[in-house]
């Protein structure tokens, strides 16, 4: 069902123009996607209500904008060099490559699958006296597939923390998994992998150091720290932000825009006094978690997952989920970064990177706590919720997109009834009224139901329909029309200079903004 789901979602983001595979044409490239007329305003609408929530929010937070290629250095004193890998296995029949580690994954979620379908069967023969969390601690088959699941966890997370790539292959035979293609078990070795692309710079390639592709924005806000500090005069705590492009060599790219080689984040580092950094971190995840609710989520689509093993630079970390159609995944990172960064920058720099506090008088190297989003991951929340395709009352179907106004590509649709009489001309003053703050469409083409349908489609809260009484000064609906609301489907007659109002009411991010 779900799957069902998220393929029509794939389909239907092409079909409108809002995601197109990269250069489709030569058969596109894996796991790289590009955004279309409408994908690009719905990204730019995401991107400006997280951009105006952390610098028009808060006085302490301002932005940057540093560039994708950074001194190789940048990445040998941020760990990446060294510790950004995955562990890749080949299928020797099917020449398929795999991530050690979800292969493993998805194993263990086979087996809890599988404890699910129990508690589902025995739900339905005990009926309303059923007791799940009683069935789950005492079924035997049940207590079987947990204390499996959970040696296979304990023993990966082992050979993880050991970096014993041998333990991870044992793991993967121990566990009979086979290759999805080739439904063999004929497993090359585990080999470490690192995610950064790296490419040449200079025209002279033997002379041309490797550079790299930043893989996370955030290292161009560590290195900038002092810059942004003195010329800004900010005082701690701080924080700075910055969207923009980050690429990774993912092995296992799939599920659409979920995991992308090239995507785009929206960091905010906020550097804080030692010791204040476990306040912070609490705090920044409950102002994360209120930008989500505030775009009409249920809460039952969100949770946190806090970290087991911490990164190296870590000393707490959590994700905010989100239940996308292939189940909760990560959305955001919430990361208490330590000093670890800054540090680690200062030694390979030489250059101090201190904050002199002039309270307790004397210089330290901040902490960070981080807030990290990938914008194409908010796009797939955000679509995947909105999508649906709902039966009417008289038989017919229509998708409709049911996002949140202010974030909606197109937020009016402006109507003439026909084409002839005059009504096309009524139109486009409408158009003239609304179009310089709003992204408007005229559409005079098909019958007025198709034309309905074609903005449910991409989720256009208001269709402004302009009929013959809106021309006809005799007419006690004279200089009116009909504004038709998306997710209701309710019509409602009303003035025409009354228009800009409703539409700003409605689709105001000035509004969403006050109330976080
Ligand atoms: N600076 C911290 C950092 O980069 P991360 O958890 O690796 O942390 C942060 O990435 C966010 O970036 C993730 O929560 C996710 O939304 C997004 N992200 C990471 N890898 C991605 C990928 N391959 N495709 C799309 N989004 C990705």
């Amino acid at each position: 069902m779900s799957e069902d789901l998220f393929k029509n979602i794939i389909s239907h983001s092409k079909e409108y123009g809002f995601i197109f595979p990269s250069s489709e044409i030569y058969d596109g490239l894996s796991a790289v996607y590009d955004y279309g007329q409408l994908g690009v305003e719905l990204k730019k609408n995401i991107r400006e209500y997280w951009w105006k929530s952390m610098t028009l929010l808060h006085e302490n937070i301002v932005g940057l904008d540093a560039a994708i290629f950074m001194h190789p250095t940048t990445w040998k004193a941020s760990g990446h060099i060294d510790a950004f890998n995955d562990p890749l296995i080949d299928n020797k029949d099917s020449k398929k490559r795999y991530r050690a580690d979800v292969l493993i994954e998805d194993h263990i979620a086979k087996i809890e699958s599988k404890i699910e379908k129990e508690i589902e069967k025995a739900a339905k023969r005990f009926g309303e006296t059923f007791d799940a969390a009683m069935y789950r601690s005492t079924n035997p088959r049940v207590l079987e597939y947990q204390k499996k699941a959970e040696e296979i966890n304990s023993r990966f997370k082992t050979a993880l923390e050991n970096n014993n790539l041998t333990e991870v292959k044992q793991i993967i035979e121990d566990c009979e998994i086979v290759c999805p293609i080739s439904g063999s078990r004929n497993w090359t070795d585990v080999r470490q992998f690192n995610l950064m692309f790296s490419t040449q710079m200079g025209s002279v390639s033997e002379d041309a150091g490797t550079i790299y592709l930043r893989p996370e924005t955030a290292q161009g806000i560590f290195v900038n720290f002092l810059n942004v500090q003195k010329t800004g005069r900010m005082k701690i705590p701080f924080g700075i932000a910055q969207t923009g492009k980050a690429f990774r060599n993912e092995i296992v790219a799939r599920q659409f825009i979920f995991r992308m080689r090239e995507f785009e984040q929206m960091e905010m580092q906020y550097f804080v006094k030692p010791g204040t950094e476990m306040q912070w971190y609490t705090s920044w995840k409950e102002t994360r978690m209120k930008w989500h609710s505030s775009m009409g989520f249920p809460a039952s689509k969100y949770r946190f997952h806090d970290h087991i093993k911490l990164a190296h630079y870590a000393n707490a970390a959590c994700d905010i989920e989100f239940e996308f159609p292939f189940g909760f995944k990560e959305l955001e990172g919430i990361h208490s970064r330590t000093d670890f960064d800054l540090k680690s920058h200062e030694q390979h720099s030489g250059k101090k990177l201190q904050y002199f506090d002039p309270e307790e008088n004397k210089s330290y190297v901040p902490y960070v706590v981080e807030t990290s989003i990938g914008l194409d991951r908010m796009f797939l929340a955000l679509i995947s919720h909105a999508y649906k395709t709902e039966t009417l009352e008289d038989g017919s179907t229509r998708d409709v997109l049911s996002l949140p106004a202010f974030l909606a590509p197109v937020k009016a649709a402006i109507l003439p009834l026909v084409k002839k009489d005059g009504l096309p001309e009524k139109a486009s003053e409408i158009m003239e009224l609304l179009k310089f703050d709003h992204l408007c469409q005229y559409d005079e083409k098909d019958s007025i139901g198709k034309r309905y349908r074609r903005q449910d489609a991409i989720g256009t809260p208001f269709c402004i329909t302009v009929d013959h009484d809106a021309i006809d000064s005799s007419s006690s609906n004279y200089n009116t029309v009909t504004i038709r609301h998306r997710d209701t489907m309710q019509q409602e007659r009303v003035s025409i200079d009354q228009l800009p109002a409703i539409v700003e009411e409605k689709v105001s991010i000035k509004k969403m903004l006050r109330s976080l």
